[in-house]
């Protein structure tokens, strides 16, 4: 399987996020529709920039989505999203002056409506290192052909997407939520599917701890949730023999999907789910990173 072009994906998520699953929409798409049935509703619990769950809502993969988010500022655009005011965002987005004053003073206000909040938050994900919000994060410096901390501000690209996300605004029921609890919820209902891409960091190694405020997770009790989920599910985590170990245990199946990071390098990524059999071509993975080769 040669990795996902990424720039053939409908770009749809009014977020730049670390750890976005834009390249994993293809397979998305060959999971749900690998279904007998339609499911009525996706879940995803740690929804992020959330290019999955939007994914699902504007090609018609489901009726509903509930996305659930932790962090208070990036809740903050999907809470305005869902109340009515993806248009003022834009609207603000187009009117709003870039330049690193502009941003300082910004930031320096303390928002008082949940819409400016998410304005905040929109500004700092396009001129922040990374898009990165967790605290510790510094302005883009040099960016894209020298143009600074604009490198990534595309007022009009971004405007179009927050205008689109109305058309699917009342197919959302967000939620400012631990995952792990609305999975609870959900997980005796059967006509329910999730999408599920926690934080993760493997040992330490990786950036999660930088990536985002919220980076802790009992990884046990969610895979014990999935176990007894009566609807379908879809993990996807970082390659890690911890996480394997996990897979093991719980007796799920798993995969290497390889993916191009934002560097053009090559970079594989573990799907793991009850039966992955729609996704044959795929190695199998075995329980240590010795036992299979890819490619
Ligand atoms: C790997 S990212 C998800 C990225 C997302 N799939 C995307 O495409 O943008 C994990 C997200 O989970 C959030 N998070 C962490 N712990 C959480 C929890 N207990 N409940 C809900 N969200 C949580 C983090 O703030 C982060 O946004």
């Amino acid at each position: 399987m040669t990795p996902v072009n990424v720039a053939a994906v409908p770009q749809r998520s009014p977020f730049r996020y670390p750890g976005g699953k834009t390249w994993f929409v293809p397979t998305f798409r060959r999971w749900i529709a690998s279904m007998k049935s339609r499911p009525r509703m996706l879940v995803e619990p740690f929804v992020g920039g959330g290019i999955i769950s939007l994914t699902a809502l504007f090609e018609d993969w489901v009726e509903r989505v509930v996305m659930v988010e932790l962090d208070d500022e990036v809740a903050a655009v999907w809470q305005a999203i869902v109340a009515g005011d993806a248009e003022w965002l834009a609207n603000r987005v187009l009117a709003f002056p870039l330049s690193r004053e502009a941003v300082v003073a910004e930031l320096q206000m303390t928002p008082t409506a949940i819409r400016e909040r998410a304005f905040q938050t929109l500004l700092k994900n396009r001129t922040l290192h990374g898009g990165i919000l967790a605290e510790g994060s510094s302005f883009i410096r040099h960016g894209e052909n020298g143009k600074g901390i604009g490198s990534r501000w595309y007022p009009a690209t971004l405007a179009t997407r927050l205008r689109n996300l109305s058309q699917v605004a009342g197919r959302i029921d967000f939620r400012h939520a631990d995952g792990l609890l609305v999975m609870e919820e959900f997980s005796q209902s059967s006509n329910v599917v999730y999408f599920i891409d926690p934080p993760y960091t493997a040992g330490g190694k990786r950036a999660g701890r930088r990536l985002y405020t919220h980076h802790l997770l009992d990884h046990e009790r969610l895979f014990s949730l999935c176990e007894r989920l009566q609807g379908d599910f879809l993990l996807t985590y970082d390659e890690a023999d911890e996480v394997k170990e996990l897979v093991r245990r719980h007796n799920f199946q798993m995969r290497l999907i390889p993916m191009k990071n934002t560097h053009h390098a090559t970079l594989k990524e573990l799907v793991i789910g009850r039966d992955l059999s729609w996704l044959d071509e795929l190695p199998v993975v075995r329980e240590t990173i010795a036992d299979y080769r890819v490619e």
